[in-house]
């Protein structure tokens, strides 16, 4: 960010797509907001106007009825008053972030202040990282800063491709980004040991590529959620009717294989809290996660799986985490994934660095007021397993090229 902003027309692209409340369009967290204000601050004081694009949420791909798209519940101006409460200074809206609208008000903006522009994926080029849209995205700009880490996975026009237009002394990465990205390779450098990935949620098939990559890094994964029960069923457990991908038993077989040729210590949850349907209110009985009765399904780790959990967490030097262990949205299965977020905390304490990505896992650090706990708690969820996943994210390269 060591660039000259007095007087510039800096384009900032942030990764605002926050969850906001049905029907009232409240923000109901705003982490991504404030995770970018220093950047938009330092931009602010060094003499810099600011313009700023982001999409939110998936607009094209929930349509209304009629085939238009829903502007009433995905625009940005739902984010005006905030933002400006934020940045201590008024908030200009472009009701369109291309075309002769955004080109006046960008055009007119002067030192100090702001310009927001409208979701960025009302337009179709966006998605495709089309290059007329990235085009005239850059033709407001004098600067290019890209601090929308949670979007750097994705090749899109304003992620993407508008850094084309601009050369690298016209572009850089914003703090944000440059914050997720050394915290990242802190665990993927040249770690602390010994170094425990906690990778945990629904689906082998979502975390397989991480979690190969920390049979090549780590000391000991520990592996929950619905995943885990593959594993389970791959050596021959009974695992009634948890969630399981059939056709990755192989793989399964494969990882656990791997890992005892290197070393590597995985750790499965000796047991769990069954329930006997996937609803908040079902019965629950607490079994061993190889032998679930028929009819029963593992919805979160039990008291044993916590206890041998935490101890391998709490002798870490360096943690990464990633997914739930259990159903964390429903109260009954959430205890497990809370149990973890405070053996991290406690490690991180006792001295260890820890990073936590993801949203069911950021959302129980933050739950449990454990966010200052944390070493690092990233703003990418998507983006950040990518980048664990030792894939180049565009958005990244597109600032280094
Ligand atoms: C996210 O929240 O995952 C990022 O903002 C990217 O959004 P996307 O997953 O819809 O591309
Ligand atoms: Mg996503």
């Amino acid at each position: 960010m060591n660039l000259n902003f007095q007087h510039k027309r800096v384009l900032v692209r942030v990764d605002f797509n926050v969850p906001l409340e049905k029907g009232t369009f409240r923000i109901t967290d705003d982490t991504r907001m404030r995770a970018a204000l220093p950047t938009l601050r330092a931009i602010l004081d060094g003499g810099g106007a600011l313009i700023l694009m982001s999409h939110l949420d998936r607009p094209l791909k929930k349509l209304k009825e009629d085939g238009t798209i829903d502007v009433q519940r995905f625009t940005l101006r739902h984010l005006i008053a905030h933002l400006s409460e934020l940045l201590g200074r008024p908030v200009q809206f472009a009701e369109n972030c291309l075309g002769e609208i955004a080109a006046e008000k960008a055009a007119a903006l002067k030192s100090g202040e702001v310009l927001l522009l409208e979701n960025t994926r009302f337009h179709k080029g966006e998605e495709k990282g089309d290059e007329v849209m990235a085009k005239q995205l850059a033709s407001l700009g004098d600067i290019y800063v890209n601090d929308a880490f949670g979007t750097a996975h994705r090749a899109h026009a304003s992620t993407t491709t508008i850094a084309k237009f601009f050369d690298k002394s016209h572009k850089t990465f914003g703090f944000l980004m440059q914050a997720e990205i050394n915290n990242a390779n802190k665990v993927l450098g040249n770690p602390e040991r010994p170094l425990t990935a906690i990778i945990g949620g629904a689906k082998v098939s979502d975390k397989i590529l991480v979690l190969e990559r920390m049979l090549d890094l780590a000391d000991s994964v520990i592996v929950g959620g619905g995943m885990a029960y593959t594993f389970w069923k791959a050596q021959g457990g009974n695992i009634g009717s948890s969630l399981c991908e059939d056709e990755k038993l192989d793989l399964a077989k494969t990882v656990l294989a791997k890992a005892e040729a290197k070393g590597v210590k995985i750790y499965l949850p000796i047991d769990s809290i069954a329930a006997d349907r996937f609803d908040a209110e079902a019965n629950t009985q607490t079994v061993a996660s190889n032998a679930i009765p028929t009819g029963w399904m593992g919805l979160d780790i039990a008291t044993q799986a916590i206890e041998t959990f935490g101890e391998v967490i709490r002798n870490a030097q360096t943690i990464l985490w990633n997914g739930p262990m259990g159903v964390f949205e429903m109260e009954k299965f959430a205890n497990g994934t809370r149990e973890v977020a405070q053996a991290v905390a406690d490690a991180t304490q006792a001295g260890a660095f820890s990073l936590v990505g993801g949203g069911d896992s950021v959302a129980a650090v933050n739950q449990m007021g454990l966010e200052d706990s944390i070493s690092y708690v990233s703003t990418g969820g998507g983006a950040m397993l990518e980048f664990l996943e030792g894939k180049e994210l565009p958005g990244i390269a597109a600032i280094n090229a």
